[in-house]
């Protein structure tokens, strides 16, 4: 389903533009030496997408190799964690400190009585995690009953911990559980009175829009006239479109939002015209996608940037994971949610009052970001039909 929808720019808030606007990559990258990896993904241009959605041009952004995490959360969660660490430790100090001093000997004994927590799809704890190890301090993190035993066992946590219900109930244990333990939660959803920390989470996703960018113009090519973002709560799409409009305007860049028919809570919003759960029926295999109920700040901000709200089936993005692994030159590694964005421009290019509405059409230029790889090797596989590693060796390089 296409919903096209009227952006109102005007009701954009300034303290969200600046969080995720032109400076926000700056403040995120001294931040990511502490991986001692600042590698950017690959960007890749997907020339029998375009010939096939009828559009000038589709480049993707692979987020599957991602600081060895296998998704774009790598940036938030655990940059998320490292930014309040170092406020902790200033306070606990009185003094201030640098990014580098966060590991330091001092540092690391403060670290040992902190614990970071956060409920998850299985990516933002993976990233939570991540940050904790790096920095010495205890993660604890909270999963669904839907979350599959790889995606749990991959999370390198301290403690995993098993919610009986869906991924909204166990965003509410998280929270409830860390304000019982005195724990810190990072959660990458929002909600009224807490919308610092997921705004955290979502500046440091704006790393990918900018290195994304500045790959575009190393190929000589202008910037994207269209950006299809797949959300679950809608903290990554938020995020990559905030980013984008401030530095491309307004009127250069339409943002699509990409949900399963199954999780469409955004969708569900922009029809509601106010923040909405979704009903849910039955599971989606794009699992990361699997949210009901939309995060305050992202809706906030995708109901004053998005041009379209697209929702697609099982199979769709069935489609578009088989699209990306057997390309001739260059496969992409997609997981069931990195392909998502994809299956929603094939959607929106094979309606032509969707495609009018968008002004998609041979002159576009389309930015698609593959979200995560193979996160989960065996439901890939399935659907698929080949092993990660044999559509691309240097894929399997994802941390377990
Ligand atoms: C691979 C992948 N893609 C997209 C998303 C959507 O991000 P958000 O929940 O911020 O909308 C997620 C969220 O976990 C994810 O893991």
């Amino acid at each position: 389903m296409i919903q096209i929808h009227s952006p109102k720019f005007e009701r954009l808030r300034t303290d969200d533009k600046v969080l995720l606007g032109t400076d926000a990559p700056s403040l995120v990258r001294p931040y990511l030496r502490l991986w001692r990896d600042e590698t950017a993904t690959p960007l890749i241009s997907l020339n029998e997408v375009a010939a096939e959605a009828g559009v000038g041009s589709v480049v993707i952004k692979d987020e599957g190799q991602r600081l060895g995490l296998g998704s774009f959360k790598a940036l938030g969660g655990a940059y998320a964690v490292m930014t309040l660490f170092k406020r902790m430790l200033e306070e606990h100090l009185d003094s201030e400190v640098s990014v580098a001093q966060l590991v330091s000997p001092t540092a690391r004994e403060y670290a040992s009585g902190i614990t970071f927590c956060c409920a998850t799809d299985g990516n933002h704890g993976k990233s939570v995690a991540a940050g904790a190890r790096i920095l010495g301090c205890k993660s604890v993190i909270f999963v669904h009953e839907g979350v599959t035993t790889a995606r749990a066992d991959a999370i390198g946590a301290d403690e995993v911990v098993r919610v009986k219900g869906n991924y909204d109930m166990s965003v509410d244990e998280a929270g409830r559980v860390a304000e019982e333990r005195g724990w810190v939660l990072v959660s990458d959803t929002s909600w009224e009175g807490y919308e610092e920390i997921p705004s955290l989470v979502a500046q440091g996703y704006t790393v990918l829009a900018n290195e994304a960018l500045s790959q575009i113009a190393d190929l000589k090519l202008d910037p994207p006239t269209h950006v299809f973002l797949q959300a679950g709560v809608g903290g990554f799409a938020s995020s990559i479109s905030v980013h984008l409009n401030e530095v491309l305007g307004h009127h250069a860049i339409k943002t699509v939002v990409v949900e399963p028919d199954r999780a469409a809570c955004l969708y569900a919003s922009a029809e509601a015209g106010r923040l909405t759960s979704f009903h849910p029926t039955e599971p989606t295999i794009m699992a990361m996608l699997e949210c009901y109920t939309p995060s305050l700040v992202a809706w906030r901000i995708l109901d004053a940037t998005s041009s379209a709200f697209v929702t697609v089936t099982e199979d769709e993005a069935k489609r578009a994971m088989r699209k990306l692994a057997f390309r001739e030159q260059r496969p992409v590694v997609a997981g069931e949610s990195g392909a998502a964005g994809l299956a929603g421009l094939l959607a929106v290019a094979a309606d032509p009052h969707a495609r009018q509405s968008l002004g998609l059409n041979k002159d576009s230029r389309v930015l698609l970001i593959n979200t995560e790889g193979a996160t989960d090797p065996a439901s890939y596989e399935n659907i698929v039909g080949s092993k990660p590693a044999d559509v691309l060796p240097e894929a399997t390089n994802v941390e377990n």
